[in-house]
């Protein structure tokens, strides 16, 4: 193996944040940039404000530029490290791309409003991480204003979540003014210096030892005789820090900040990056391939589609697992067997794209595709491989799906085929005296008019969607006489995916977990396509 090569994975770091709306990820994520020196702070408030517009204007935004916006990959160099934070969708565009991305990175930041701790959104990504054993570190937001009891907090975290949180960091308050934080780890005091600009450059700190008697005059006796019992109880009470645990995912590194006035950032991306993994072998047929395999492979996690909708142009985001990604470089496409071209590589810095000529594992490309990539499909260099695939998750949104005009069903079928292949949404059949009948799942509702949209204008169906009052589905195994029976029950109906597997729709997660509990001997229920 090349030098080279074993140096780049080491120092690459590719992870995602999971987040409740609101909880603060594009003011982190502006601020990791920022210390990443990737961007200057000036006319970046107004762009993230402009790209909150944006993300909750799907359907003008993509009329406008003839793009659509979902979610883009971002790098930045920060003490060494290579680091890649694939943004994931959250607000009115959750959808499956939210979970797909999370398929292809290692390690995952939880951000956490301290008033809110784990929310909706939240859960549902943690599940996935949990579901791939993916390293998860925790970060309470918002600490420049009082909130939860952080003791309360993470307590409430683990009992919610099953993961055990161990503070690196602990906040230091007085009277609910944030003024710094402990690092249990390096036993520094780190105390914010407000540098008066709301947060616009990096953040001035001073750091003392627990122990230093000049701790007791900067903070006051009983501010720093309460952070003294309060680190006491955490070493004596908590667990002991287990760097396996963390990357099995059962232990979840904790750190208290604001992305705001950037306290806590600083030491938060610093540990962060020390301790979250370089990109570890991957799971594949027929065996795990190690990042420092030679030659070069990578799976498609996303499809980003129409950016011209004439063109049916369409760009797909590869994952990079091992040996080097060159521009150009002729690979073969595991699944149809065809060879591909890697032309015109981008990556991606905010909205920018710019051509590359080489990355390594870990990386993400953009690769223009014309229709022959599909989500989960691997892409290798070499010696076949074939990596696991991306689950299809559950849809907790579904419809219906007419033709105004019955002649155009046929293009309708074609139209929901493409855009099921691209992970656009899932699609099922009913049976009905007519014959199958089209239904569409999702995980987010955005994604129901994102759908109608692209059927009008690249396929020229008008369609119409009837809201069905399912929320949650189960891909079912077992006998199809028991299947049967059990989807006969009032509150649920029996579909089949386009591979022809079954599943079952229920109306409420009440029905649906009793079903699984009542079944378990008989029937096999999966969140995922199995
Ligand atoms: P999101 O991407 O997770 O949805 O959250 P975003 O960063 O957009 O932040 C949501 C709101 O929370 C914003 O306020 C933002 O300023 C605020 N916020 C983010 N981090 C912190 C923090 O560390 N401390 C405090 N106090 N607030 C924080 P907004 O009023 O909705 O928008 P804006 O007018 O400030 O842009």
């Amino acid at each position: 193996m090349s030098d080279r090569l074993h140096d780049e994975i080491r120092r690459r770091r590719t992870f995602a944040i999971i987040s409740h709306p609101d909880a603060g990820k594009t003011t982190l994520t502006e601020k990791l940039l920022l210390y990443g020196g990737a961007i200057h702070l000036a006319g970046s408030v107004k762009a993230r404000r402009a790209q909150r517009h944006a993300t909750s204007d799907w359907m003008a935004m993509e009329q406008e530029r003839g793009i659509s916006v979902t979610s883009s990959v971002l790098h930045f160099d920060y003490d060494g490290f290579r680091v890649n934070l694939l943004d994931t969708p959250g607000h009115q565009d959750f959808s499956e791309d939210t979970y797909r991305t999370l398929v292809a990175a290692d390690a995952a930041v939880m951000l956490l409003d301290n008033r809110k701790g784990v929310e909706e959104q939240t859960r549902k990504l943690f599940e996935v991480c949990k579901l791939r054993r993916t390293p998860v570190f925790t970060l309470v937001n918002k600490c420049d204003r009082p909130g939860e009891d952080p003791f309360q907090l993470l307590d409430d975290v683990e009992r919610d979540l099953g993961v055990s949180c161990y503070p690196i960091t602990w906040p230091i308050t007085d009277a609910g003014r944030f003024l710094g934080v402990y690092d249990r780890v390096r036993d520094r005091i780190l105390l914010f210096e407000s540098s008066g600009d709301h947060g616009a450059s990096q953040v001035r700190t001073r750091e003392l030892g627990l122990a230093d008697p000049e701790t007791d005059e900067l903070l006051g006796p009983s501010v720093a005789e309460r952070l003294r019992e309060e680190i006491e109880l955490l070493d004596v009470a908590g667990t002991d820090f287990d760097r396996e645990g963390v990357s099995e995912g059962r232990v979840s590194p904790t750190f208290f900040g604001s992305a705001l006035t950037n306290f806590g950032i600083e030491p938060f991306l610093h540990s962060f990056l020390e301790l979250a993994p370089a990109p570890p072998p991957r799971e594949a047929r027929p065996e795990p391939i190690a990042p420092e395999r030679g030659s070069f492979t990578g799976f498609v996690f996303k499809i980003q589609a129409n950016l011209d909708p004439k063109h049916r142009d369409r760009i797909a985001f590869l994952r990079v697992c091992s040996g080097r990604f060159e521009a150009g470089l002729q690979v073969k496409n595991h699944r149809s067997g065809d060879t591909v071209r890697l032309s015109q590589p981008q990556s991606f810095i905010a909205r920018d794209r710019q051509a590359v000529e080489e990355a390594w594992p870990g990386d993400v490309v953009g690769i223009h595709d014309r229709g022959a990539l599909r989500i989960g499909d691997t892409l290798y260099h070499g010696d076949p491989v074939e990596y696991g695939g991306i689950p299809r998750f559950s849809p907790e949104h579904f419809a219906k799906v007419g033709v105004e005009d019955p002649l155009r069903r046929k293009h309708l079928d074609n139209g929901l085929r493409q855009l099921s292949e691209e992970g656009a949404a899932q699609v099922f059949y009913a049976e009905s005296i007519a014959g199958p009948a089209p239904m569409v799942g999702a995980v987010g509702p955005l994604q129901f008019d994102v759908l109608l949209h692209r059927l009008e204008h690249e396929y020229g169906v008008r369609a119409r969607l009837e809201r069905l009052p399912y929320t949650s589905a189960r891909w079912v195994e077992g006998p199809e006489r028991e299947i049967a029976r059990v989807a006969a029950g009032y509150d649920r109906t029996l579909v089949e995916d386009s591979k022809g597997q079954p599943l079952i729709l229920f109306q409420t997660e009440w029905s649906l977990q009793r079903t699984i509990e009542k079944e378990r001997d008989v029937l096999h229920f999966h969140s995922a396509a199995p």
